[in-house]
C-alpha cells in the first residue's frame, strides 16, 4: 500500500503551493520523485516526474492560472523505487483579480447597536450552472438567499487592520438559489469595526457607520455570465437584532422579524484600504456542552454550570407569549460564597436578551457576540427551566488539531486539557489574551510566549499568518511593534501609549521563526523577514551600547514577586529587554541563513555575539554572580544562552536555590514562566523541573488544576487558597500565556522536537521524570503522524516510536544510546 494523502494548497494570489502526506508501510520510505498534474476545463499542468524528496510547499510552475477560478491536483510519489497510484483529486480555487463592489451603508448613527438588513431581489430566468458570492462588510455579517443561511463561518469578515485592509469571503450560493424570484440578505452588526471596543469604554476605532460589499457571479448552464454588484439599488431595514455588541452580548426581538420600513441604501465613497481574500482560518461552531448542573446561589440566581470555561454562546429552545424574555448572563466563576461572579468582566455586559415573539417553540443562539463563560444566569426564562434546553456551543477558527498528549498523571492530563482550552478560548479569528472582559485583544506578549505550545496542539500556521501579516502593515516605520494587533490602542483618542514593549514587540521575530520551524514553510519566513529585521533594528537604534535599557517595558509581567498591586515583577527591565533583544537578534540571524541571505546571517550573527558580551559584562559580576537576584533573570540567562560557559553551574545552582527560597515555587511571569522547566531540564535539574510542573500547592499549574481549572488563568492566584479572587481588574480565568508549560511536555516530557523545518528531521529524546510511569505524545506533522510513547514498568524504560514517511529521525534514550531511523514502527526497551 502507497498512496499521496492529505492534499493541501496554499495559494498566494495565482502562485500555489502543493502540500500531500505519504502514506505507506515500507519502512525507511523515502520520496523520490512526485509527478502533479493540475487540471481545469481546457487547461492542465503535468510537472512530469520531478525527482525530489520535497513533498511540501511544491510551487506551482505550470502556465499563468487565472483568477477566479477552480482548479483540481492530484500527485503520485516515487517511494523506495516504486511509485504510487494517483491520487483523488483536491480542488482549490483562485481569488477575484481585483474588488469592484461599491460599499453601501444604511442609517446607523455612532452610537448605534442595532444590526441592519441588506437586501435585494434577483430574478433568474435560466437555470444555474455555477455560483459564487464574494462579501465583506465594514462591522460583522451573515448572508442568507431565500430566507436560508448562505455559510457556516461565524463573524465574518474577521478582525484585520482594517484602515489598511479589510478581507472577504468566497461562498457558493448555488444550493440556494432556485429559478425566478430570489433574496439576498445580508446581516450587519458593529462588531470590532465601529461597536465597543477596548479597556476604556471605546467605540467607532475604524469608523462610526456600518458597511456591507458583495458581488455575485452566476454562470448559467448555457454558459452565459451575470455579475451582480452592490449598489444603490439595496434597501436596508432594522433587523430584529435590536442590540448586538461583541462585550455586552445581544438583544433580539422575534417581534420585529420580517421588517417592513425599508429604505434604499446609500452608495459610501470609494475607501482607502484595500480589500483582499480572507487569508485566516474561519471561525465556526466546535464542541456542543450539556449543563453538567442546575442550582440556585445563595444570592437566588438560578444557574446552568456547563462544566467547561469555554468562549462562544448558549443555544436554547424556548415557547410563550409575544414579549415573553428569557435573559442569559454569563460568567467563568463563582466567588467564594457561590455565588454568581462578573466582577472580572469588567464593563462587558455578556449578556443575551431574546424576546419572544410568540407562536411555536423557537430555537436561538446570538450573531454576532461571544463571551468567555462556564456558567449561566438564568435571570428571565418563560415557564420551567429544563437544562436540557439549553446548550453551549464552543466558537474558534477552524484548525486542524494535530497533537496529543497524555500521561501516568491525572493532573496532568486536565492541565494538558486546560492548556487546549485556553488555547481554543482564544484563537477566535486572531489571538486573543482572554475571551471575556471588555479586552480580547490581540496581544503581542501572549502570542509569543504561547506560539511554541500552539503549533504541538493545532495547525496554527495559516491563522497565525493572517495575524502576522496584520502585524508587519502596523508595524511602525522605525520597526516598532504595536502591544496589540489588530493595534485599536493608536486609534483610541482616550489613550497615549507607547509601543514595543520587550517580550511583545518580540512576536513580530519569535512567532514566524516557530512557525518556520514547526510547519517548513519558508515564504511565510520571507513574508514576514522586513517586518523581523525592521523590529531588530528598531531595538538597535534603541540600545546603548548594545543594552536596551530605554523605554516603557511590561517586561516579566503579572510575576509572583511584583510588590504589592503592582503587575510589574522584580526582574530588572533592561535585563528583560536586552535578554529578548538577543534572544531575537539569535532567531533573525538563523532566519536570514534559512533565506540564503548570507550577509545578514553575517550582520546579525556579530551583533548578537556583541550584545551577549554586553550582557555578561552589565549584569554579571566578575566571579559570575547575577546582578539579579530572581528567578527569572536567571531563567532568561539560561535559556537565551546569555550565561558565560564558566558560569553556568553557578547561575543554575542558584536558580535552584530561589526555588527553594521561596519555599519550593515560581514567583515569574509572562516572561520566566514559560521557560522555568526548560531553564533546569537543560542544565541537569530534570528532578526540579518535574518537582516544579507536580507541585499542587500553590501557586503552581497543578494548584490551578485542583481548584478546579478547565482552563489557564491569568494568575497563579487567580482564586487563592481561601476561595478570595485576585482583584477584578485583571482576573481572567482564561489567558493561554501560562499554558507555555505545554511545550515542555511536548518537547521535554515526549522529548519530541524538530531538528530540520517542518519535521523532514527529527530528534525524539523523552526524558522520563517526577512520578510519571508513562507518557505518549502525538503530532500529525506535515509529513504525517509521529509518536512517542514511553513506559516504565518494573524498573523497566519502553520506547515506542512512529516515525513519518519522507522523514528520518535521531531517537535518544534516557541511557545515552543513539538511534538513527528512518519511517517505521519502533520499540526500544532498556533498563531505566
Ligand atoms: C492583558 C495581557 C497583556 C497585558 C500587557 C493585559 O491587560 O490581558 O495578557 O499582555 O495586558 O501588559
Amino acid at each position: 500500500m502507497l498512496h499521496a494523502h492529505y492534499l493541501t494548497c496554499d495559494l498566494d494570489g495565482l502562485h500555489p503551493r502543493f502540500s500531500w502526506k505519504i502514506s505507506t508501510d515500507l519502512p525507511n520510505a523515502m520520496q523520490q520523485a512526485y509527478h502533479l498534474e493540475v487540471c481545469a476545463d481546457g487547461f492542465l499542468h503535468d510537472s512530469g516526474e520531478v525527482f525530489t524528496d520535497q513533498s511540501i510547499f511544491v510551487a506551482y510552475c505550470g502556465s499563468p492560472l487565472h483568477y477566479a477560478a477552480v482548479y483540481s491536483w492530484r500527485v503520485r510519489v516515487c517511494v523506495n523505487d516504486a511509485w504510487s497510484e494517483w491520487s483523488d483529486y483536491a480542488a482549490f480555487e483562485t481569488a477575484l483579480e481585483k474588488w469592484q463592489a461599491p460599499f453601501i451603508q444604511a442609517d446607523d448613527a455612532p452610537g448605534e447597536s442595532c444590526a441592519k438588513i441588506f437586501r435585494r431581489e434577483i430574478t433568474l430566468r435560466k437555470p444555474v450552472q455555477s455560483a459564487r458570492v464574494y462579501a465583506t462588510a465594514l462591522g460583522l455579517y451573515d448572508l442568507q438567499i431565500n430566507g436560508r443561511a448562505v455559510t457556516d463561518t461565524c463573524f465574518n469578515p474577521g478582525w484585520s487592520a482594517y484602515q489598511k485592509r479589510v478581507l472577504y469571503q468566497t461562498f457558493d450560493p448555488t444550493p440556494y438559489l432556485s429559478n425566478g424570484k430570489n433574496t439576498l440578505e445580508a446581516t450587519v452588526a458593529p462588531g470590532w469595526y465601529k461597536g465597543d471596543l477596548g479597556f476604556v469604554q471605546s467605540r467607532n476605532l475604524y469608523g462610526d457607520k456600518m458597511a456591507f460589499a458583495a458581488q455575485i457571479d452566476i454562470t448559467y448552464t448555457d454558459g452565459s455570465a451575470e455579475t451582480i454588484l452592490t449598489d444603490e439599488s439595496w434597501q436596508f431595514a432594522d433587523s430584529p437584532i435590536v442590540y448586538t455588541e461583541i462585550y455586552h452580548g445581544e438583544t433580539y426581538d422575534a417581534r420585529r422579524e420580517n421588517p417592513t420600513h425599508w429604505q434604499p441604501a446609500t452608495l459610501m465613497p470609494a475607501p482607502a484600504f484595500a480589500v483582499e481574500p480572507f487569508d485566516g482560518v474561519p471561525v465556526r461552531r466546535q464542541e456542543v456542552f450539556a449543563p453538567i448542573a442546575f442550582f440556585t446561589t445563595p444570592k437566588g440566581e438560578r444557574v446552568l454550570d456547563f462544566g467547561q470555561n469555554l468562549t462562544g454562546w448558549v443555544a436554547f429552545h424556548v415557547s410563550g407569549n409575544a414579549g415573553d424574555q428569557v435573559i442569559l448572563r454569563h460568567a467563568e466563576a463563582l466567588d467564594s460564597e457561590g455565588n454568581f461572579y462578573t466582577d472580572n468582566l469588567r464593563h462587558a455586559r455578556c449578556t443575551d436578551t431574546y424576546i419572544l415573539g410568540g407562536g411555536s417553540e423557537k430555537i436561538y443562539q446570538p450573531r454576532f457576540t461571544f463571551h468567555g463563560f462556564r456558567y449561566v444566569a438564568l435571570d428571565a426564562y418563560p415557564g420551567d427551566i429544563d437544562p436540557a434546553r439549553f446548550e453551549a456551543v464552543a466558537l474558534y477558527s477552524d484548525m486542524e488539531k494535530t497533537g496529543d498528549f497524555e500521561c501516568s498523571e491525572p493532573l496532568i492530563n486536565q492541565l494538558q486539557k486546560n492548556i487546549t482550552w485556553g488555547l481554543r478560548g482564544n484563537f477566535l479569528d486572531i489571538p486573543t489574551d482572554c475571551p471575556q472582559r471588555d479586552e480580547r485583544m490581540g496581544w503581542t506578549g501572549d502570542a509569543q510566549v504561547f506560539i511554541p505550545t500552539a503549533a504541538y496542539l493545532y495547525d496554527v500556521r495559516v491563522f497565525f499568518k493572517k495575524w502576522l501579516r496584520d502585524l508587519a502593515l502596523e508595524q511602525y516605520p522605525d520597526g516598532g511593534v504595536p502591544y496589540v494587533v489588530p493595534d485599536i490602542i493608536r486609534l483610541d483618542p482616550k489613550l497615549d501609549f507607547e509601543h514595543s514593549s520587550c517580550g511583545w514587540g518580540d512576536a513580530a521575530v519569535i512567532v514566524p521563526w516557530a512557525l518556520y520551524q514547526a510547519y517548513g514553510d519558508a515564504r511565510l519566513l520571507a513574508n514576514q523577514y522586513a517586518s523581523m529585521r525592521g523590529w531588530v533594528e528598531y531595538i538597535r537604534a534603541r540600545a546603548n551600547n548594545n543594552l536596551w535599557n530605554t523605554g516603557y517595558h511590561y517586561a516579566d509581567w503579572v510575576a509572583l514577586d511584583a510588590k504589592e498591586g503592582s503587575c510589574h515583577g522584580a526582574t530588572p527591565t533592561d535585563l528583560c529587554a536586552t535578554a529578548y533583544y538577543a534572544y531575537s537578534t539569535s532567531l533573525l540571524a538563523k532566519a536570514a541563513a534559512a533565506l540564503g541571505n548570507d550577509a545578514d546571517a553575517v550582520k546579525y550573527r556579530s551583533l548578537h555575539a556583541d550584545i551577549v558580551q554586553a550582557y555578561q559584562q552589565e549584569f554579571f559580576t566578575p566571579t559570575g554572580r547575577l546582578a539579579a537576584h530572581t528567578q527569572t533573570a536567571h531563567i532568561l540567562s539560561l535559556v537565551f544562552d546569555l550565561t558565560p560557559d564558566a558560569f553556568i553551574s553557578r547561575t543554575i545552582g542558584t536558580l535552584v536555590q530561589l526555588i527553594a527560597d521561596n519555599g519550593g515555587h515560581l514567583v515569574t511571569g509572562f516572561l520566566g514562566t514559560p521557560h522555568f522547566c526548560h531553564a533546569l531540564s537543560q542544565n541537569n535539574r530534570l528532578a526540579e523541573a518535574y518537582a516544579l510542573l507536580q507541585r499542587e500547592e500553590y501557586p503552581s499549574w497543578l494548584y490551578q488544576v485542583k481548584a478546579g481549572a478547565t482552563t489557564i488563568w491569568e494568575h497563579m492566584d487567580g482564586i487563592k487558597p481561601d476561595g478570595t479572587l485576585w482583584s477584578a481588574e485583571m482576573n481572567s480565568f482564561n489567558h493561554y500565556a501560562y499554558g507555555a508549560i505545554g511545550d515542555w511536555l511536548y518537547t521535554v516530557v515526549a522529548g519530541i522536537t524538530p531538528t530540520e523545518p517542518g519535521y523532514k528531521r527529527i530528534k525524539i529524546a523523552p526524558q522520563p521524570g517526577g512520578t510519571l510511569t508513562h507518557a505518549r505524545a502525538t503530532l500529525r506533522t506535515p509529513y504525517g503522524t509521529l509518536e512517542s510513547a514511553w513506559e516504565i514498568k518494573d524498573e523497566k524504560f519502553s520506547l515506542r516510536v512512529i516515525i513519518p514517511p519522507n522523514t528520518t529521525a535521531e531517537v535518544r534514550l534516557p541511557n545515552g544510546e543513539v538511534h538513527t531511523v528512518g519511517s517505521g514502527t519502533y520499540v526500544y526497551a532498556g533498563e531505566k
